[in-house]
This record gives C-alpha cells, sequence and structure tokens, in this order.
C-alpha cells in the first residue's frame, strides 16, 4: 500500500484462512526518498512530459514495492505466495470524468518477483458508475464487524474515511475529507519535516476561528455518500486561497493548529450526523499515531469509546496494507471486492487486473 501522503510504501505477508480470518506474518515498512516524494506530488498537477515522467517513477516504484516484498521474505519460498495486492500511487482520483489513476508498473513487479500481482483496483469500480474509493470497507466488514455493538472504523490517511458497522443493518462508508494531507504540507512548508510528530507544532498554537469557519465552508464536506476526495480537493493552493481571502496574517503554527482542528471536525461531525446510535470508534493509518488529533477526535466524540484499532488485535498501521492483501484475495476467487452501498457503483464487481507469475 502507497497512499495519498506519500511517505512510503507499507507491505504486509498474509495468511488468509478459507473462513476469511487474516493473520500478519511480516511487515516491512519503505519511505519514499525525498526526491521520489517530490516527483510523485509534482506529478499530481498537470506539467510538461508527464506521461513520461509518470511511466519513470512507475518503474521506480515498482522497484521499491519489489524490495518490500522481498524484504518480507527474507526466509520465505516466493513460490508459496498466491499473490501481491498491489494499491500503487495514486496521481489523479477523478470518478467525475470517469477515471483514477494509480501507478506502479505491475508488470514490471511480476517480473521481478516471479509473483502474481493484482494491481488497479479503482477502475472497474468506476467503469460500474462507483467512486472507486473508499475500498476499505469491505474488509472492516469482514474483519471488525461486532454482532451486538454498533461500531465505526476510521482510517486516517492523507485522506480520512469511515466505515459504518452497525451491529445488524448494512454497511456504510465514504471519505470525510482530509486526514493527515493538510497538516503534513503545511509543517513541510514552514519547518521542512514530512509530519507534525504527535501534532506537537499544532498543539504550540491556537486555532484560529475565521479560517477554521472558511475551511469548514468547503463544499465536500456537506456534499451526500457516495464520495471520495483526494489532493484536488483538500491542498495548498485552497488554503492559500482562503488565507488570501481571509485577508489576516496568521501564525504559521496556528494555522496548524486550525488545520488540525478542521481535520478532527471534519471527521468527527461526520460521524455524529451520520451514524446514529455508534458506540465504538477505532482508528487506523497513521493518524492513528498523531495523539493531539485522537485527543480532538475523542473530545467531538464524548459518548463513543474512541481507541485506535491496536485495541481490536489489528495494528493500525498495517490495516489497508491488509486490505489490498484481502482485495488481491477476493479478485483471484472472482469475488467481488466493491460495496455497491458505499462506491455507489451499480452492483458487486470483482475488482483488479491480475498479472499472472
Ligand atoms: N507519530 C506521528 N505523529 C503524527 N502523525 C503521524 C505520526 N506517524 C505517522 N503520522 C502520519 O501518518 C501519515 C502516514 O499515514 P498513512 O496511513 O501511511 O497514510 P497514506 O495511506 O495516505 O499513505 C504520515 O504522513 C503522517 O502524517
Ligand atoms: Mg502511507
Amino acid at each position: 500500500m502507497s497512499g495519498t501522503s506519500l511517505d512510503g510504501v507499507d507491505a504486509v505477508l498474509a495468511e488468509i484462512g478459507s473462513a476469511g480470518r487474516i493473520r500478519i506474518l511480516h511487515t516491512r515498512y519503505l519511505p519514499y526518498s525525498d526526491r521520489l516524494r517530490s516527483q510523485l506530488l509534482a506529478l499530481h498537477t498537470p506539467q510538461p512530459d508527464e506521461i513520461h515522467l509518470a511511466a519513470c517513477a512507475a518503474n521506480t516504484l515498482a522497484h521499491l514495492y519489489a524490495e518490500a516484498v522481498s524484504g518480507l521474505l527474507e526466509r520465505i519460498d516466493p513460490a508459496t505466495i498466491h499473490a501481491i495486492g498491489c494499491h500503487g500511487q495514486t496521481l489523479r482520483h477523478r470518478p467525475a470524468d470517469g477515471y483514477t489513476l494509480q501507478i506502479g508498473n505491475a508488470a514490471l513487479l511480476a517480473e521481478l518477483t516471479g509473483i502474481t500481482v493484482v494491481a488497479d483496483f479503482r477502475s472497474r469500480d468506476i467503469a460500474a458508475g462507483g467512486q472507486g474509493a473508499p475500498l476499505v470497507p469491505a474488509f472492516h466488514a469482514q474483519t471488525l464487524h461486532h454482532p451486538e455493538i454498533h461500531r465505526v472504523i476510521a482510517n486516517i490517511g492523507g485522506i480520512a474515511n469511515i466505515t459504518d458497522l452497525p451491529a445488524n443493518g448494512s454497511v456504510r462508508g465514504w471519505d470525510t475529507g482530509p486526514g493527515n494531507m493538510l497538516l503534513d504540507s503545511w509543517i513541510d512548508r514552514h519547518r521542512g519535516v514530512r509530519y507534525d510528530r504527535d501534532g506537537a507544532w499544532a498543539t504550540s498554537g491556537t486555532a484560529h476561528a475565521g479560517l477554521l469557519a472558511a475551511l469548514a465552508d468547503h463544499p465536500y464536506l456537506q456534499s451526500p455518500a457516495p464520495k471520495s476526495a483526494g489532493r484536488e480537493q483538500f491542498n495548498l493552493a485552497w488554503l492559500d486561497n482562503l488565507l488570501t481571502r481571509l485577508g489576516y496574517a496568521i501564525e504559521p503554527a496556528d494555522v496548524q493548529a486550525t488545520l488540525l482542528e478542521f481535520t478532527a471536525r471534519s471527521l468527527a461531525d461526520a460521524v455524529s450526523r451520520e451514524c446514529a446510535g455508534a458506540q465504538e470508534f477505532y482508528v487506523c493509518g497513521g493518524g492513528a499515531h498523531n495523539g493531539a488529533l485522537m485527543q480532538r477526535i475523542g473530545a467531538r466524540l464524548p459518548n463513543l469509546r474512541v481507541a485506535t484499532t491496536s485495541a481490536l488485535g489489528i495494528d493500525p498501521d498495517w490495516v489497508e496494507a491488509l486490505a489490498f492483501a484481502w482485495l488481491a484475495r477476493q479478485a483471484l476467487h472472482h469475488e467481488p471486492g466493491n460495496l455497491p452501498a458505499v462506491t455507489g457503483a451499480s452492483g458487486p464487481r470483482v475488482l483488479g487486473a491480475i498479472y499472472p507469475a
């Protein structure tokens, strides 16, 4: 898995039993180099010769994915591995235009590893009229549903998405808005680091009410599901625009504090508004490590038990990578991977393109 945060590659070696029970055997994280990260970030907006540059970046990614896989298989025969589920790196996500683009050169990954690769999970759902996202809710439903307790699962990556899991009743899910993305971009610009560890810099500032209100006015937040988001909706250009329009000089640390509050509210308020009766709220993804963010989310959901998925026995860092292992398994078994009620697709679809070993 390599998500919108552009932090790196999360790889898990997973064993999936016939009853769908899933077990993590090994994990591996490979951070992106600064160079690759900035190349990928640049490719999110139109630029000269972008087709060639994207194809070259895809090759670089395939080598990195292969390195992550070989790290997982140090004492394991690759012939025992059924498949690699490879999400790829999103460069564009435009379901309204009928496409989404994840790069990673799955053919090269199959060649480098000698293992079957399943990739391009999102396109089929979009072809069927869906958003192509979020795709993790089906996996959350499979592994984290409780027969008596109404749970909500949030994945806080670059973008945040939730899965509503009532004890009885249908699973819902959508992208709520920004996850770590705005926080990462702002601290990167002002302090030259990739993320605000534990939200410490945000905590040193004070949220600005005017900016918070302007951020909360983003039309995406009130729009009905099915919906999905990316860097297209939430980015520094949008934030800069708001700051210019507001015309106040706001201290960078106060902007960071405001972004943290905005991120927490857009997520928590979606849960209180849309997931009536929820009892427990579990967070996975890198945002689970941001103590200040978790604290603000908890403060806005006083009636829910708020914790990370560690409380359910799954390390929050590996849930999404596990989901793509599971989606690869679904593809190999010709079983659907999407939930039409979540993505808006016209029906269940087998997701992914298979590149045989
Ligand atoms: N200790 C931490 N404190 C604050 N934020 C963190 C911490 N660890 C990870 N993160 C955040 O998590 C992000 C990575 O999350 P991840 O789940 O990999 O997102 P994605 O799926 O979009 O790649 C980092 O960019 C960072 O913002
Ligand atoms: Mg990541």
